[in-house]
């Protein structure tokens, strides 16, 4: 996934202004960026591009002031890590710079025939394709002009369209057009929304770089084309180039919803947010349980579908149904979901869990639910995503932005939602209600200073460890797995979950001297067995770190939660977070934006 941003204006806006706009999108990816800006010089206009493999460095050189700018933030998909790479990426004339998210996956036969009707191509990514497809196409739009086309924007327009119509793939594009001094932005699946502002129009793969810039919103839909120009956007369709009158919405989110707000790091930042967000559920999400557990009662097959932090969210939740509501609800990781979809009908509901809304493979998974019959509802943090719009019914996370690439109050928010809705189901919506006020306390706990300073210790002995084991049982397997998932893609420490019960299956057979091995014992019918578990760790010579309202003699250290009953596992993975940002930082590493990651894979 990438990050992408343009802005365009009567007058002149500093260029810094989209290196702001990158650093705030460079959870999206980070291998590389650039910015293309119009300047003026002796003979007339041209673009500037500054482009460099690696990330954003704090400090640039000054920039200048521009009408029109973009700028991309890159995870690369195809292409090496390298200048040549980075986009921009221009057209043969550098008139037209474009930023791309996404995948041309028809990019070597359109490369090839580009080349060969005299295209010079300057990197090995796919993306520089639709510079000169489109270039290629504004020839031949220029050609039929003389018969046609009225005005130039018309001609622009209807350039984008056909070589937009060329590519294959979820792609997202914003173009620069020197000679007419507009932006031109088109999208299949991967976001952009269109910012108006008193400073001009702008348009980003996220509404959280709009913050600061943008008034009123706009979230652009597949079948659309977007003219930017500095008197104000236009959009037409995709299909037909018939103008189009968008419905716009204030842009909600403030300074204070994107900003570190004081902490280090956002991934810090948002794992305290946590106990507020389960409040902002309470007071603003009981109807929309109410629905979806409607929906669930109507239903005949019910599945869960997500990927990751989002996939495990899942599986806590078939678990929450059926202890809570003694419903069987199927947890299905959303990329194998298209492997055994085939029983599927139009009685099924799917309930995507998705963060931001954009993860490819939920992306399927509700689109093929969708061509089945299924009901599709969502819960989802990002209300503009594909998935927000692909959806029959959503449950908004209100967990307000997750910047850092790790999931932690989206995660929480989800297990919340579905714990409530389990509660409705059952008709005790009101204990559901209470017990996550207990956890809501519970959290606070976790985060407090006593607490986290057993989990500095922890992760002292743990700063050089190679692998880590996390085991738990029922609502606890969820949690181990996640906690796992945390410590790998932060700290790149070697961390598994599994299953208490599986440890005798072959895991044991790993343990040795010094083993780390984290072990989830909530206050439930799972600990006896548990804690056998822990002492089998123990007595082959591993560390065991027992996270539980009670001590317990397997423990070599004991990290004490609240017993909050079934709300344990939002409780409970607090302190793995915590964890994970620890050995994060003691080990050097960026906690919001780990090696090789992206904040949503959108592309497979
Ligand atoms: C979580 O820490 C990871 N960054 C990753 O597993 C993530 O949860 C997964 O890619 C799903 O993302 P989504 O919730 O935006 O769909």
């Amino acid at each position: 996934m990438c990050g992408i941003f343009g802005f365009v204006s009567t007058r002149e806006l500093p260029v810094a202004l989209v290196v702001d706009a990158l650093r705030t999108l460079e959870y999206r990816g980070y291998d590389s960026w650039g910015i293309a800006y119009a300047t003026s010089e002796r003979g007339g206009e041209r673009l500037a591009v500054f482009k460099q493999a690696g990330r954003l460095p704090q400090t640039l050189p000054p920039l200048p002031t521009s009408p029109i700018a973009l700028g991309h933030t890159r995870w690369a998909t195809h292409g090496g890590v390298t200048d040549e790479n980075a986009h921009p990426h221009l057209d043969c004339s550098a008139t037209l710079a474009i930023v791309h998210n996404g995948i041309i996956e028809n990019y070597r036969p359109l490369r090839e025939a580009l080349e060969q009707v005299g295209h010079h191509f300057r990197s090995g990514t796919d993306s520089e394709i639709f510079a000169h497809l489109l270039e290629d196409s504004l020839q031949r739009a220029r050609r039929v002009s003389e018969s046609t086309f009225s005005e130039p924007p018309g001609l622009l327009v209807e350039a984008v369209r056909q070589a937009f119509a060329q590519i294959r793939g979820l792609n997202a594009f914003i173009v620069l057009h020197l000679p007419s001094r507009q932006l031109v932005a088109v999208k299949s699946t991967s976001p952009l929304v269109i910012g108006i502002g008193r400073e001009g129009v702008f348009v980003s793969s996220d509404a959280v770089a709009l913050v600061g810039h943008a008034e009123q919103i706009y979230y652009l839909r597949d079948d659309e084309v977007a003219l930017l120009s500095p008197q104000g956007p236009r959009l037409f369709d995709r299909c037909t180039g018939e103008l189009r009158q968008p419905q716009w919405e204030p842009l909600t989110l403030r300074p204070a919803d994107t900003s570190l707000g004081g902490f280090p790091h956002y991934l810090i930042k948002e794992i305290h947010e946590q106990p507020h967000v389960i409040e902002r559920i309470l007071r603003e999400r009981l109807d929309g349980a109410r629905q979806l557990a409607e929906l669930i009662r109507r239903s005949y097959g019910t599945f869960l579908v997500g990927c990751g932090t989002a996939g495990y969210a899942a599986l806590c939740g078939s678990y929450l149904f059926s202890r809570i509501a003694r419903r069987h609800v199927n947890a299905v990781i959303a990329s194998e979901f298209k492997y055994q979809e085939h029983f599927l009908t139009d009685r099924s509901l799917v309930i995507a869990l998705t963060q931001s809304g954009e993860t490819v493979d939920v992306i399927e998974a509700v689109q093929a639910a969708k061509r089945r019959g299924a009901t599709v509802a969502a819960l989802v943090n990002v209300t503009g995503s594909t998935v927000a719009r692909l959806a029959d019914f959503t449950v908004p996370l209100s967990a307000g932005p997750e910047q850092s690439v790790l999931s932690t109050k989206a995660y929480t928010a989800k297990l919340a939602i579905l714990l409530l809705v389990a509660h409705i189901l059952n008709g005790s919506e009101h204990v559901g209600i209470d017990v996550l006020w207990r956890a809501i306390d519970g959290m606070e706990l976790a985060l407090a200073p006593a607490t986290l300073d057993r989990i500095r210790a922890v992760a002292e002995q743990l700063v050089n460890a190679e692998h880590c084991y996390v085991i738990g049982r029922g609502l606890s397997y969820p949690t181990a797995l996640e906690a796992a998932l945390k410590i790998k893609e932060v700290t790149y420490i070697h961390a598994e979950g599994f299953a208490g019960g599986e440890l005798k299956h072959g895991v044991i057979a790993l343990i040795q001297d010094g083993s780390p091995c984290l072990v989830f014992s909530p206050l439930d019918e799972t600990r006896p067995d548990i804690l056998s578990g822990a002492m089998e760790v123990r007595s082959r010579g591993g560390w065991v770190v027992g996270i539980s309202p009670e001590p317990d003699e397997a423990f070599h250290v004991h990290i004490p939660i609240a017993d909050v009953g079934d709300a344990s596992p939002l409780v409970a993975i607090v302190p793995a977070q915590l964890l994970a940002y620890e050995l994060a930082v003691r080990r050097g590493l960026d906690p919001d934006k780990p090696r090789n990651l992206a904040k949503s894979v959108t592309v497979k």
